[in-house]
């Protein structure tokens, strides 16, 4: 979910705040609202619908709406069902707070109970139990809008919130408040906004003040006056942020991720000139590998698409730099952290550089005193800031729900970081020639796109196709879940990723008349092997599709990529099942930039 606002002299806040939603839209969402004050109460506004950002135009297009300020808000459910009622702004119960809120407030039934047992309630959501108790503090303790938003704030403990509240006897000011969900407050000559995504408000302003845990915020037209958790004032200087606006359109492309797909090249050009020196030595700062060369183990954390760039990397910290390497994923290792080694190091793998589960082992290990390092593709995000180091994957904004350039992205900057720990050079590898000569096998194999879109129609028939598997061996066996992960967000087909030889011991039961089993054939150990697993599917009527490197193809592929050394295979192998699972999604005449049920950036636990 998102949140924008804005308060300013002279611009209306409706478009703007429109225009913010509209760039929120790729987080996943699936109700949206804004509520404009106005001078004059009565004409204040407040429009939410289910749905589309569109819709919501549609529907703020049809009243009188003037103001200069105003809040907005795209919600992805977590407690109540999707409905307007259930959309923000929330509002109490006199209508004259409004609150749009990201996060959850775990103990919102208790609050209801103690503080609220008489009010009566119009939504089913915890964030109406945070705007009703506010009025109440306002109204039966006399306090200040101020003091009962921090008075609310003490009883949500550490439940996660950024808040943007409006009262409207002050419509040029809001209150902001955040912990452990993403808030920033841009800042402009004589206007100022608030965003949980910086990307929002490009159009608005690059100069953005990070907000910390706790803190909380009072945002005027001229001026932002910052307090810390004990009520102290706070001067934070903002950051620029060198983005380019049109970066986050969507330009000639339908969807953002056929846009992001081929951007892969340019990306992969970005991370070699920012990671090599002319000599094609690694340039990673060394510290970091120092801190990586004298832990026993390197623990990779990460969640979805980031995870498997994890299991993608570990490989090569193993098998170039002889360093034991384990990959969890963040939702369990928060929970059940396993048996530490006595010298541990971290390297966090994030897109957003925000997910709720990532940060909490963060939080965490950073307790415990050890290090860690975030590759993250938004610098100044939580990961990146909380970490003791970290470096940028400079993908660009990536915006379409399922990743793509991201995960290419993170897995080459892993065997940059792995080639810089070899001391003596892997033998037999010139990295940055490999990833050059990858960067035109990348742009080949989105070149050859149609083929895909034909293989799709074919080989995942809209009607028919209801499951698929892709099945490989070694870090095959890693990119087959990441090819079945894409599958699953954008098309809905239930996909599975497994390791070849795992197949014979269970799954093969699923597989009948005409099932689509991809294998992925680039490591030339077990080629031979994963054929034979795949005829054991072909003899019971799967529909077989081979993605292989050219030197071990045979008649009959179905599409062969150029060669490469084999850790570095899935940079290529994940594009034909990207590409597949885009052209699967559009054949099904779906969103394929917005899938049901997901965000892109999940700050819930
Ligand atoms: C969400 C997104 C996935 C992403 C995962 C981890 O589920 O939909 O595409 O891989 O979060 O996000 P992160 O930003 O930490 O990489």
């Amino acid at each position: 979910c998102g949140i924008v606002g804005y308060t300013g002299m002279t611009k209306q806040s409706a478009p703007i705040l429109l225009k913010g939603l509209e760039k929120l839209e790729y987080r996943g969402y699936d109700s949206a609202g804004v509520f404009i004050p106005s001078k004059n109460a009565d004409a204040d506004v407040l429009v939410r619908e289910k749905g589309r950002v569109a819709d919501l135009e549609a529907l703020v297009a049809t009243k009188q709406v003037s103001g200069t300020t105003g809040i907005a808000h795209t919600r992805w459910a977590t407690h109540g069902a999707p409905a307007v009622k259930n959309s923000h702004p929330q509002y109490s119960a006199d209508e004259r707070f409004y609150l749009v809120h990201n996060g959850v407030i775990e103990n919102f039934n208790e609050l209801k109970q103690t503080y609220l047992s008489d009010v009566e309630f119009q939504s089913d959501t915890d964030t109406e139990v945070a705007v009703q108790l506010i009025s109440k503090f306002v109204n039966e303790d006399n306090l200040s809008t101020f003091d009962a938003f921090n008075k609310a704030l003490v009883l949500f403990g550490d439940s996660a919130y950024g808040f943007l509240l409006m009262d409207e006897h002050e419509p040029d000011r809001m209150y902001v408040a955040k912990r452990k969900s993403p808030l920033l407050i841009g800042v402009g000559s004589d206007f100022n906004v608030v965003t949980s995504d910086a990307v929002a408000m490009l159009d608005e302003t690059h100069d953005f003040i990070e907000l910390l845990d706790g803190e909380v915020a009072i945002v005027d037209p001229t001026q932002v006056q910052l307090f810390n958790e004990q009520g102290e004032a706070v001067e934070r200087e903002p950051f620029h942020l060198d983005i380019d606006a049109s970066e986050t359109d969507k330009g000639i492309y339908p969807y953002y991720m056929l846009k992001e797909i081929d951007e892969q090249p340019v990306v992969m050009r970005r991370l070699m000139e920012r990671y090599f020196d002319a000599n094609g030595q690694a340039l990673v700062g060394k510290a970091i590998l120092d801190e990586m060369r004298a832990a026993d183990q390197i623990y990779i954390i990460a969640a979805g698409t980031s995870y498997h760039a994890g299991l993608a990397g570990a490989r090569m910290f193993e098998q170039w730099a002889q360093k034991p390497t384990q990959v969890y994923l963040s939702s369990e290792f928060a929970y059940e952290q396993p048996l530490l080694v006595e010298k541990p190091f971290f390297i966090f793998l994030s897109q957003s550089g925000e997910t709720a589960d990532s940060r909490e082992v963060l939080q965490n290990i950073n307790q415990a005193g050890y290090h860690s390092l975030t590759l993250t593709n938004v610098e100044k995000s939580t990961l990146w800031r909380e970490a003791t180091y970290a470096l940028p994957l400079l993908a660009g904004p990536e915006i379409a729900v399922a990743s793509t350039k991201a995960y290419v992205a993170q897995v080459t900057l892993q065997a940059i970081l792995a080639y810089a720990l070899v001391d003596s050079q892997v033998a037999n590898l010139d990295l940055q020639d490999e990833l050059s000569e990858i960067t035109v096998g990348i742009q080949g194999i989105i070149d050859d796109k149609e083929t895909f879109q034909a293989v799709a129609d074919e080989l995942l028939v809209p009607e028919t196709t209801h499951s698929a598997f892709y099945i490989g061996r070694g870090v095959d066996s890693t990119v087959a879940l990441e090819a079945a992960l894409k599958l699953k967000e954008i098309s809905y087909v239930q996909a599975e990723g497994f390791a070849a030889g795992e197949l014979k011991h269970g799954t093969l039961a699923l597989i009948e008349e005409e099932t689509p089993v991809m294998a992925l054939i680039t490591q030339p150990k077990t080629a031979g092997l994963v054929r034979g697993n795949l005829s054991e599917t072909t003899a019971r009527g799967s529909h077989a599709f081979t993605i292989v490197t050219k030197a071990l193809a045979q008649d009959g592929d179905g599409y062969v990529l150029p060669d490469t050394n084999p850790l570095l295979a899935p940079l290529l192998s994940v594009i034909p099942a990207q590409l597949l699972a885009y052209y699967t999604s559009l054949g099904r005449g779906l969103d394929v930039d917005r899938p049901r049920n997901l965000a892109k950036s999940v700050t819930v636990q």
